[in-house]
């Protein structure tokens, strides 16, 4: 089995190297599907010319973007030059969605520097007034850090907010509904909560604990990303915020994830990335899934043909 994983690509500078050539991309291209359903540029999130050319004429109904978060494991600027750099592909989103749109996106908050940053994204958003806020959900991490002299920081933020009357589904979880009780009478009959309910299962609700964060033994898992969202999560805000053939807009494209699960829900993604690796990944990652049904190479890599790569990394057991 393998089992040797690739470094953090956007970190190892010879690893970089070899792969580079591999990548069908150059900073402002954009790579059309054969399929005629997704696109995916190699583009900056503040580039109004290279992402209008990502988006033409189609107008995104949802956004979901995952931004660097601003923390000492990414790329970490002052505060105020990071909300500004915020603000402007947020605007840039704001301009090419459709009038009624809902906009997601995930967060950090680096609970040793006053959550940052957080709290200031919250009010530059409430500063651009360009979308309303509608929820801030909270997924549980099944991984933490700070275990020994603080609570394990498990949480992955992420926020929600529209504008004009985009569409909505109530989403369900796996787990079944166990309490009855909160007995109400409907046209005169005493009924509980299990006979009212449209569903024997929970709602997530805003705090997300049933989805298993990525690791290297799940088939999604893609080796070299080290900022995967878990495909279960991104299914759920496609399904409660979208519909069939529906255009979705993600800057930071990284693994693809987004991509991935609009492929899965029969939606059209737009999306992006700075690094032409991760474009590259994004594209072999839905073309993997088209030729093999897989959604990532558990604890294989997306450059399994790339020679003398990292012998390590590639080693079998
Ligand atoms: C947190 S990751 C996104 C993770 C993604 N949601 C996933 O599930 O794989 C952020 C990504 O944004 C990319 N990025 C950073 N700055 C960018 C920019 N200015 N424009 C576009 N992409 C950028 C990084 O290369 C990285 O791949």
């Amino acid at each position: 089995m393998k089992n040797n994983p690739l470094p953090r690509l956007d970190e190892d500078s010879a690893v970089r190297e070899q792969l580079l050539p591999y990548c069908r991309l150059k900073p402002g291209e954009v790579w059309q599907d054969p399929a005629g359903r997704h696109r995916v540029a190699c583009a900056d999130a503040t580039n109004v010319e290279q992402v209008q050319k990502l988006v033409d004429d189609a107008r995104p109904t949802l956004a979901i973007q995952d931004p660097p978060y601003n923390l000492i494991a990414f790329d970490l600027r002052h505060i105020e030059a990071f909300t500004n750099w915020c603000a402007e592909w947020v605007r840039l989103s704001a301009e090419i969605m459709s009038p009624d749109a809902s906009f997601y996106i995930w967060l950090g908050a680096d609970q040793n520097q006053h959550f940052q940053p957080l709290p200031q994204f919250m009010l530059m958003m409430q500063q651009l007034d360009l979308f309303q806020s509608r929820s801030f959900v909270t997924m549980r991490n099944q991984r933490g850090y700070g275990t020994q002299k603080n609570w394990m920081a498990v949480r992955q933020e992420l926020l929600y907010y529209t504008r004009g009357n985009p569409f909505f589904e109530v989403q369900y979880t796996d787990i079944p509904k166990i309490l009855r009780g909160y007995y109400k009478n409907i046209n005169g009959k005493k009924t509980e909560n299990l006979e009212r309910g449209r569903s024997d299962n929970i709602r997530p609700g805003n705090v997300w604990v049933d989805i298993q964060q990525v690791f290297y033994r799940m088939e999604e898992n893609v080796s070299g990303c080290y900022a995967q969202k878990p495909l279960k999560s991104v299914e759920r805000i496609l399904q409660a915020s979208s519909q069939p053939d529906d255009f979705v807009l993600d800057l930071f494209a990284h693994s693809g994830t987004t991509l991935m699960a609009c492929e899965q829900q029969g939606r059209r993604c737009l999306t992006a990335d700075l690094d032409p690796i991760f474009c590259e990944i994004v594209i072999r990652r839905l073309e993997h899934f088209r030729e093999t049904g897989k959604t990532g190479w558990q604890n294989g890599h997306p450059f399994e043909d790339v020679p003398d790569l990292n012998q390590q990394a590639v080693s079998e057991e």
